[in-house]
C-alpha cells in the first residue's frame, strides 16, 4: 500500500524536518512496511536519513538538467538530494499554474528517462463529473495521452478536482467505478486523492482497485498523518 503526502505550499524547512524526524521514528518503532512518499516544498528538500520505506519526492521540476528557467528547479538541483520521485500533472499546476498537456508530457518523458518514480495525477472538474461516468473516463483518459502507461516506475493518482481541498471526498461508489475502469488500461498502482482523512481512509483503502492514497490537508499535521499510516498498516 502507498500512503503519500503532498505538503503543497505548507511547512518551512525547519517544520518539515521536525515532521520527518517524528514520522521516521514512528515508522521505525512500529515496523511499518507501507510505502510512504512525502512531497515537501522545494525549500525543504535535504539529504534526510530516513527508513527505507519513506521516500522524499518533489512536487514539481522543470524538464531540464539545468539552464535559464527562472523560478524553476531542474534535475541537477534535485539530484543533489538524491531524490528519485516526482509528482507530475497535479491539478493545481494544470489549473492554477496553467501548465499545458504538452509541458506535462515533456516532464513525464524527461523524468522517465532519468528512471524517476513518477506519481502522475489525473482528475476531472465538477462540470465533467456532472455529465456522468462516460465523460469522466473520457476526460481522465485524455490526460493520459502521450504517457507511457507501461513505465515500470509509474503510479497514477486519480484526484477529482472538485474533491481537492474541499473536505468533501468523492463517494466510495464514484472512486470504485472510476478506478476499476482505469484499471482495465493501467497496470501501475492506482491512488485516490481528494479530501482523504482519518475518518474515510479505511473505506477508501478497502476499494479493490485502490493501491493507496495521495493526501493533502489531512497530512500536514504529523500526528494526523501518523494515524493514517497506522490505519493503512493495520488493514
Ligand atoms: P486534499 O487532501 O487537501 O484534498 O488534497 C489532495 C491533493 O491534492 C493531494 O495531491
Amino acid at each position: 500500500m502507498i500512503i503519500a503526502s503532498n505538503f503543497k505550499t505548507n511547512h518551512t524547512r525547519e517544520s518539515a524536518k521536525e515532521y520527518l524526524v517524528k514520522l521516521n521514528h514512528f515508522v521505525k518503532e512500529n515496523s511499518i512496511k507501507e510505502d510512504i512518499l512525502i512531497f515537501p516544498p522545494s525549500t525543504a528538500l535535504d539529504n534526510y536519513k530516513l527508513e527505507n520505506t519513506i521516500k522524499i519526492g518533489v512536487q514539481n521540476a522543470y524538464p531540464t538538467d539545468k539552464g535559464s528557467f527562472t523560478g524553476e528547479v531542474g534535475f541537477t538541483q534535485i539530484d543533489e538530494f538524491d531524490i528519485k520521485t516526482i509528482l507530475v500533472g497535479h491539478s493545481e499546476r494544470r489549473h492554477i499554474l496553467k501548465e499545458s498537456d504538452e509541458l506535462i508530457v515533456k516532464k513525464y518523458n524527461f523524468y522517465k528517462d532519468k528512471c524517476y518514480k513518477i506519481v502522475y495525477c489525473i482528475g476531472e472538474p465538477k462540470e465533467v463529473r456532472n455529465e456522468g461516468l462516460e465523460k469522466v473516463l473520457e476526460y481522465n483518459f485524455s490526460q493520459l495521452d502521450g504517457i507511457d502507461l507501461s513505465y515500470e516506475n509509474l503510479i497514477v493518482a486519480y484526484e477529482p478536482v472538485w474533491a481537492i481541498g474541499t473536505g468533501v471526498s468523492a463517494t466510495k461508489e464514484d472512486i470504485e467505478e472510476t478506478l476499476s475502469a482505469l484499471r482495465k488500461s493501467i497496470k501501475a498502482p492506482l491512488l485516490y486523492g481528494g479530501s482523504v482523512k482519518v475518518d474515510n481512509l479505511k473505506e477508501i483503502l478497502e476499494i479493490e482497485d485502490c493501491d493507496g492514497v495521495l493526501v493533502g490537508t489531512a497530512s500536514w499535521e504529523v500526528e494526523n498523518f501518523k494515524e493514517m499510516v497506522k490505519i493503512a498498516h493495520e488493514l
